[in-house]
């Protein structure tokens, strides 16, 4: 496949040269294009040392097959931009096209990935916001940026991503390319129809509702749509399910589907559907908090709510899981999403985190779309574009297939995983949130 690797001027644009060289040596061809102020932080020489085609130097440069202004996105399969400035994005949402890659990025139909890095205060500018968001609903994929070390010493979000996911998402967005290194992620298409026959997989949907009084409940924005469309993928992939959901869509063909309301009652019911399953997928948004007592008469006035935490269901069920089973979780943010999600995995002791920036737009709560990014505990971590729930559902799916053992699990030993007895009681005090 043919990328073009945008840089542009930022510190961060030595971290291009390893983005550069992993797609090279994952067999795709790349050109790289820099702007005039990415040249003041990283040599030509250099990308041209490791890039497969030369580095072009501008727009009236003439290029084999064409002019260059329009040649290169004409003829790429993705584009990436690593790292995209503030004001790189501010040209490209606008529409400019006066250097070779911002008009690059306007000549071309193939999908792009950007990858922003700048400073925290920049990031949060209601500018670079809207021109993310005006970005994002024109279809452009968008790689958060971290928090951590930024130039001049200072701290905090704005940091661009790292080599490995920012390869990763654009090997996701180019859909049919070699598996990036370092992930598992099974191929799309064929491969998945019935890849999960045999397999008992539990899923969990929708958002708890804790009773204040007969009348009144706390819950959360969930519609229950990402959980009921991953245990409508895995029917279809072939897998015995059993959906637990709290959400009132009707119940998936072919799913063997339980209705619960509180936090307590999906505990129980997924304790009790987990114990035998190959997978489980806590998809569900629970109450994070019930009241301590719910009056069984309607509350007439204001109460005074004393709140106590729910039970942590997922917790729970990764100390008390089989040898084997896979434990998926999800996580809701809307800022520092990454680095939050990354203490999540490890906090719940799931192999799968699939993170959703609920501010995002088309992404999260009540949307028939999403956007996530897919975390490994064994560090991998896959950007899946934004796409109906279904595909997000499959693509979840996909990685948990490749982590699944040959032949059943071990259904008669008891907790098998480290650190299972540290978070079961972590579970039942509701620390690991
Ligand atoms: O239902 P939709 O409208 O389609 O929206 C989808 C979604 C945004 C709800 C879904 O994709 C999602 O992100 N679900 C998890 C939301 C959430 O509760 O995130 P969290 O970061 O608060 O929780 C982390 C994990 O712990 C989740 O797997 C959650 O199920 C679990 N948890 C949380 C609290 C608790 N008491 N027990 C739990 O098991």
């Amino acid at each position: 496949m043919r990328i073009v690797l945008g840089v542009s001027g930022g510190v961060s644009a030595f971290k291009a040269v390893e983005v550069c060289r992993r797609l090279v040596d994952a067999g795709h061809r790349v050109t790289p294009v820099l702007t005039d102020a990415a040249r003041r932080f990283v040599g030509v020489a250099t990308f041209s040392a490791l890039a497969s085609d030369p580095v072009p130097s501008g727009l009236w440069e003439p290029l084999e097959g064409g002019i260059a202004h329009t040649r290169l996105g004409q003829a790429a399969d993705a584009v990436v931009v690593a790292p995209a400035t503030a004001d790189l994005l501010a040209r490209y949402a606008a529409g400019l096209a006066d250097d070779l890659l911002t008009a690059t990025l306007l000549a071309t139909s193939a999908p792009v990935v950007v990858c922003p890095a700048m400073h925290t205060e920049m990031w949060e500018h209601p500018a670079v916001a809207e021109n993310v968001a005006t970005l994002r609903s024109r279809g452009v994929h968008v790689v958060p940026p971290e928090s951590g070390r930024l130039a001049g010493g200072d701290e905090g979000t704005g940091r661009m991503a790292e080599p490995e996911t920012i390869v990763a998402a654009v090997l996701a967005v180019l859909g049919s390319g070699p598996a990036p290194a370092g992930t598992h992620d099974a191929p799309s298409g064929a491969a998945r129809t019935g890849d999960l026959s045999g397999r008992e997989v539990v899923v969990s949907a929708g958002g708890t509702r804790e009773a204040i009084d007969p009348v009144r409940v706390i819950t959360n924005r969930s519609s229950g749509k990402q959980g009921h469309a991953i245990a409508e993928a895995a029917a279809a992939r072939g897998a015995r399910v059993t959906l637990v959901t709290a959400s009132g869509l009707p119940a998936p063909a072919g799913v063997h589907t339980v209705r619960v309301e509180s936090a307590a009652e999906m505990a129980a019911a997924m304790a009790s559907a987990a114990s035998d399953a190959d997978v489980v997928v806590m998809a569900a948004a629970v109450a994070d908090w019930r009241p301590k007592v719910s009056a069984l008469q309607k509350v007439h006035g204001v109460p005074e709510l004393v709140l106590e935490p729910t039970p942590d269901i997922l917790a729970g069920l990764a100390a008390s899981r089989r040898p084997g089973q896979v434990l998926v979780g999800f996580a809701a943010e809307t800022e520092d999403v990454i680095e939050r999600a990354k203490r999540k995995l490890e906090q719940k002791g799931v192999d799968l985190l699939v993170v959703n920036d609920v501010s995002a737009p088309g992404a999260g709560f009540e949307h028939d779309t999403n956007e996530v990014t897919i975390l490994g505990a064994d560090g991998t971590s896959t950007l899946v574009p934004l796409g109906s729930k279904r595909q997000v559902a499959d693509s979840v799916l996909d990685a948990v297939v490749a982590r699944l053992r040959p032949g059943t699990l071990d259904r008669g030993s008891g907790p098998g995983t480290p650190g299972a007895e540290e978070r079961a009681g972590q579970a039942r005090r509701g620390e690991s949130r």
